[in-house]
């Protein structure tokens, strides 16, 4: 047997030393070697790699979106490369945070399905170690909360439970039941451009949706819708913002827990309230609900519309029966939510041609992933629902969070479309150019351009009270400044929430 110098492996691709058949062999029959070295640099220990990542096996930087806007061939590449299915990542300019990206199917699948890894991010050795910045957009993003979604054990049940129970008790009736309302709001959104004969879709139509239904699922008055989506957004950016606007996040929530429990309503805040959780508690599953669903909703039906208008441009005869179809393909081939750092190791644990040592962070890399089966079995993205955008094992998305998400989406695009029946890219735009978020978690366009045949609104009166909209100025240009859109939104969230 040869056991290959470092340096040999140092100038070649990296080499799963512990997936060969020969070190299989040996292994079973008790006497493999593996010849495990300790990174200097991350002091992970690699079976039959390197002692230090030489350039060619530095990890791989994730944190610059444009490094990543040719995420198809990005992809393609990650899959050679690393065929134990792991590769090592940088998530930020400091070289301290790193993690290993799962990149194909059943790697994704078997870290969200198996109990030896875990969603504290307590066990994160570089945390604790103190190594992470307190400022770090992947501490924010994924650090130590009491959540459903970053606690295990009896505390996850408990949160996790009190969350479903609060929104099927939502589901079930009464006048806040928020996937009845879906139209109603997505037509008081239309009515503020449709007279204009143009649109961005993205900033104007997509993101209000899903802001505009959880502040009703939670309860927000107008002004607190406002705050909560302008944070939300400023996380979901994962820039230099993000800690603080987390903090700003959860004070907002603080508020509203309290509110809730003097006040109670068919809203997921009292329900929880009502199942025996703190204000503290409430708030975090709050901004949890936020956090999982606002972004990637918004990004669904944008990704969704970019495709169905991009394959129909001139005809829209069966667009309707396509919507469900483009869907999934979009969670299939686009899924609004990219990567998730969250799960780490609890044990040393060989994985992807790697032994790692406990407390490394694991990130789920469902964009891979799903390339990975798309490209391997025999898969239609249509209908097929073995992707992991919803997530796999004891943290996927609970059913009612999942068909609020499918529901905004599917109402969300049928909606325009019957609104807009001759909606098209604005002239000159190509629809394989469009601009991109500039995230690199979430996955989604941050324009999308469109053009239509003026129309009345129909603001018919309404079941919520809603007052006329007559006093909305029509959609701006698609160079709307970001002041002038968060001047609609507000006038948007007074008139569809209660009083503020
Ligand atoms: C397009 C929309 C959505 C997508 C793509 C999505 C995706 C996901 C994924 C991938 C996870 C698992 C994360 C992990 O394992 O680390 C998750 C968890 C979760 N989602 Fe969703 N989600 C969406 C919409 C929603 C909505 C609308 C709600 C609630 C109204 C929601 C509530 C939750 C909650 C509470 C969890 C945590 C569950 C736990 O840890 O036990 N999601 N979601």
């Amino acid at each position: 047997m040869v056991i290959r110098s470092v340096e040999s492996v140092v100038a070649g691709p990296p080499i799963a030393w512990a997936s060969t058949p020969t070190f299989q062999r040996l292994r079973e029959h008790g006497r493999a070697t593996a010849p495990v070295t300790r990174c200097t640099l991350c002091t992970t220990d690699r079976i039959g790699l390197m002692p230090s990542h030489p350039p060619e096996t530095r990890p791989v930087p994730l944190y610059d979106p444009t490094a990543i806007s040719d995420y198809t061939a990005l992809w393609a590449k990650l899959l050679a490369e690393y065929p134990g299915g792991l590769v090592p990542v940088q998530l930020e300019p400091d070289p301290n945070v790193t993690g290993w990206l799962t990149i194909t199917h059943a790697m994704t699948r078997h870290v969200m399905e198996s109990p030896e890894f875990t969603r504290d991010a307590r066990h994160w050795a570089a945390l604790q170690a103190g190594r992470i910045p307190e400022d770090s957009p992947t501490l924010a993003n994924c650090g130590p909360r009491p959540n459903a979604l970053t606690s295990e054990g009896d505390l996850h049940l408990r949160y996790r439970s009190s969350l479903v129970n609060a929104l099927e008790a939502n589901a079930k009736g009464g006048q806040g039941r928020v996937l009845n309302q879906i139209g109603l709001v997505a037509d008081r959104i239309i009515d503020t451009f449709c007279e204009a004969g143009r649109v961005d879709l993205i900033p104007q139509y997509a993101s209000y949706l899903p802001m505009l239904a959880l502040c009703r699922l939670v309860g927000l008055n107008a002004s607190e819708g406002v705050q909560l989506c302008t944070q939300m957004g400023r996380i979901w950016d994962g820039g230099p913002e993000t800690a603080h606007a987390y903090g700003e996040l959860l004070s907002l929530l603080r508020t509203v827990a309290r509110t809730r429990r003097r006040n109670p309503g068919n809203d997921i805040a009292s329900h929880m309230i009502n199942d025996g959780l703190t204000d503290e508690e409430v708030t975090y599953q709050v901004a949890l609900v936020f956090a999982t669903s606002q972004d990637p909703v918004a990004h669904l039906i944008g990704n969704t519309l970019a495709q169905l208008l991009r394959d129909f441009s001139a005809e829209h005869a069966g667009l309707f029966l396509q919507i469900p179809e483009t869907i999934n393909t979009i969670l299939w081939r686009d899924p609004p939510i990219r990567f998730v750092p969250g799960r780490w190791t609890t044990e040393p644990v060989e994985l992807g041609g790697y032994r790692l040592p406990p407390g490394e962070l694991l990130v789920l890399g469902f964009g891979p992933a799903h390339y990975d089966l798309l490209t391997t079995a025999a898969v239609d993205p249509r209908t097929s629902q073995v992707h992991l955008g919803w997530g796999a094992g004891r943290h996927r998305c609970p059913v009612t969070g999942r068909d609020t998400g499918l529901a905004l989406a599917e109402v969300g695009v049928a909606r325009l479309l019957r609104r807009l029946p001759d909606i098209k890219l604005e002239e000159g735009v190509d629809p394989d150019r469009l601009p991109r978020r500039l995230s690199v978690d979430v996955s989604g366009l941050s324009s999308l351009p469109v053009r239509f045949t003026p129309t009345a609104p129909i603001d018919k009166g309404d079941p919520w009270r809603l007052s006329s909209l007559s006093g909305l100025t029509p959609a701006a240009s698609t160079t709307e400044s970001q002041h002038e859109r968060s001047g609609l939104l507000a006038r948007l969230l007074r008139l569809i929430l209660p009083g503020n």
